[in-house]
């Protein structure tokens, strides 16, 4: 049986950092489901079809090449904001759901765990996984280190804005009818507002070690 770490929170709480770290102490697989809605949002945008339209969503979900996860092109604001507006959809999050359970109880290289992070994984994907963690920090905090990230990647967006986008997408993640982005009951807390990557993957790792 794979040994499953599922890890929820918003956008820049810093669980995708916490989450490979993770992976690669335990040496388990490590699955980025956002990226999964963004390469879904990107192939709506490339097909020149609007994100909002479920069927152009629903086909391009259906049809996902699982390569585009790792394409640089899904790492946009752009790409961000049409991955949120495909996951709002049902019958998108379904075309999915059985790809990030297959990879968790049968990590692709053979490992004998997986951490998958996202938004539903603690709540809807993984509901039986071994350890759960919610990772949150405020949103000024979290639209800080976003703005960093994509400065360094040569955007000219403004802080303010990022800010915007922010709330914008914790509102509708949290807020949508399907999977909506929420603590599970037994997900462990980690507020990284103040607290260092280090200090982060620290506690978790003893929270894990707790659990083996
Ligand atoms: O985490 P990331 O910013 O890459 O996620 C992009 C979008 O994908 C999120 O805003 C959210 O709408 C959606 N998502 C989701 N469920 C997940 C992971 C991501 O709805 N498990």
């Amino acid at each position: 049986m794979s040994f499953v770490v599922a890890i929820d929170g918003p956008a820049a709480s810093g669980k995708g950092t916490l989450a490979r770290r993770l992976a690669r102490h335990y040496g388990f697989a490590y699955l980025d489901t956002g990226s999964l809605y963004r390469a879904v949002g990107q192939a709506v945008r490339d097909a020149g079809s609007d994100p909002a339209d479920e069927t152009a969503a629903l086909a391009a979900a259906r049809a996902l090449d699982i390569n585009r996860i790792n394409e640089k092109a899904i790492r946009t604001r752009e790409a961000g904001e049409a991955a949120s507006l495909v996951a709002v959809m049902a019958p998108v999050r379904a075309a999915i759901l059985d790809f990030q359970r297959d990879f968790a109880a049968n990590p692709p290289g053979g490992q004998k765990g997986a951490v998958l992070d996202g938004r539903d994984i603690g709540t809807v994907v993984c509901p039986d996984a071994n350890v759960k963690l919610f990772v949150t920090a405020s949103p000024e905090v979290r639209a800080h280190r976003r703005w960093l990230e994509l400065k360094g990647s040569g955007s000219a967006v403004s802080e303010a804005q990022v800010l915007e986008d922010t709330r914008e997408r914790d509102a509708r993640d949290a807020g949508r009818a399907a999977s909506p982005m929420k603590q599970a009951a037994d997900a462990h807390l980690l507020d990284t507002t103040n607290l260092s990557i280090e200090a982060a993957f620290g506690e978790a790792v003893r929270i894990i070690d707790k659990s083996m």
